[in-house]
């Protein structure tokens, strides 16, 4: 049999810095634990704008249509701000997300014991946190039409569309509630029934999912706006959080900001299985390309080693070795090992992305 194929896409920013570190923990498994992968590596955002003229080639579109997981870095800079919309380094992730059609984000905010004094709450409320958001993420109004800025009158006017259809809401509804199953067992689903006729099938759509496949798992419903009170008020009262399009992207970035660090948030986007079982998935950080510090050694590359853990766990049917890798960054962090944003302490010195990684490496040679 073949190995299984990774096509690794660094992107822009800090993002090729923290992916060597992604490369040191892929090669210990290939050599340590007999988990070789079939590594390729290709651009995406404003570098593949800078070789190619477009934020993602369609060859580079035809290999992650093929392989069994992508892992991305991070896309995007102040230098491609006034780039035409479509050549804009983000549509090149958009571009993989809706061809791949990966329509559940999973986003995790889990708070690492050793971190819990970094959150801006207090630290009863935030130690031991783990949510897990699942975010639509092929539809909404991220892509709905008719969109663009029109003349009308004598103005402007800026349009987007907020549009689901009953088959893309129960789509990522099953997938929350199969995630439940597999935790707490527990669903909140988010959306502005109130407001929007979108949200009212949203509501309706996931009862009908709800009642027909899963009345095992406890399912409530808030309106958005409620649930990120709600989130920040008392974030353990939840286990996975189902919301849509733009309310998961504004939700998981509060709720990462909950557990201190955007730097230790993974995420994977899962797609429908291919013809070998696997699903279609893309695997990549939370946080963005901080084109700030890139090339000086200061990212953390937790979060993008994080999401290499997710693709073992769903990608590779590896959750035992992923358990293992997420127990090596709990040591290190347990050991007092900090990145630059991870500071705060008095007398710490911050080590750099590749001590970091060079430290999970030896926390997982000391697992075997
Ligand atoms: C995210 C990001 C993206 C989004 C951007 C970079 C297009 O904020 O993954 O949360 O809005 O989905
Ligand atoms: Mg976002």
């Amino acid at each position: 049999m073949s190995n299984p194929s990774l096509l690794i896409l660094p992107g822009d920013g800090i993002g090729p810095e923290v992916m060597a570190e992604v490369r040191k923990v892929i090669d210990w498994y290939g050599a340590k634990r007999d988990m070789a992968f079939d590594v390729s590596e290709d651009l995406v955002g404003g570098c593949a704008y800078d070789a190619h003229g477009t934020p993602l080639h369609d060859d580079t579109m035809a290999k992650a249509q093929e392989v069994d997981a992508v892992l991305l870095g991070a896309v995007g800079g102040p230098q491609y701000d006034d780039l035409d919309f479509n050549l804009k380094p983000e549509r090149g992730l958009l571009r993989l997300r809706k061809e791949m059609d990966l329509f559940a984000n999973l986003r995790p905010a889990q708070c690492f014991d050793a971190l819990a004094d970094f959150s801006s709450l207090k630290k009863d409320v935030v130690a031991g946190l783990d949510v897990m958001i699942v975010r639509e993420l092929t539809s909404g109004v991220y892509f709905g039409e008719p969109r663009g800025i029109f003349e009308e009158g004598n103005e402007r006017v800026g349009i987007n569309t907020q549009r689901y259809t009953e088959s893309e809401i129960a789509r990522v509804a099953r997938n929350a509630f199969e995630m439940a199953r597999r935790r707490n067992n527990r669903v909140c689903s988010m959306e502005k029934a109130n407001v929007m006729e979108s949200g009212v099938l949203w509501r309706r759509v996931v009862e009908e999912v709800h009642k027909a496949e899963y009345s095992d798992v406890e399912l409530t419903h808030m309106y958005a706006d409620a649930g990120a009170m709600q989130l920040t008020r008392w974030p353990k009262q939840f286990d996975v959080i189902v919301t849509d399009n733009l309310f998961g992207d504004l939700l998981s970035d509060l709720a990462a900001m909950l557990t201190g660090s955007l730097g230790m948030l993974p995420s994977a986007s899962l797609g429908a299985p291919m013809e070998n079982g696997r699903p279609k998935a893309l695997y990549e950080p939370v946080h963005g390309s901080a084109p700030d510090i890139a090339g000086q050694g200061k990212a953390n590359p937790i979060a993008c080693i994080l999401s290499f853990a997710m693709a073992l766990r769903y990608s590779f049917d590896q959750g035992t070795e992923a358990d293992r890798l997420e127990k090596a960054v709990e040591t290190v962090l347990a050991d007092g090992l900090r990145t630059a944003d991870l500071l705060g302490q008095e007398g710490v010195a911050p080590v750099s992305t590749s001590q970091m990684g060079d430290a999970i490496i030896a926390a997982l040679d000391a697992s075997l």
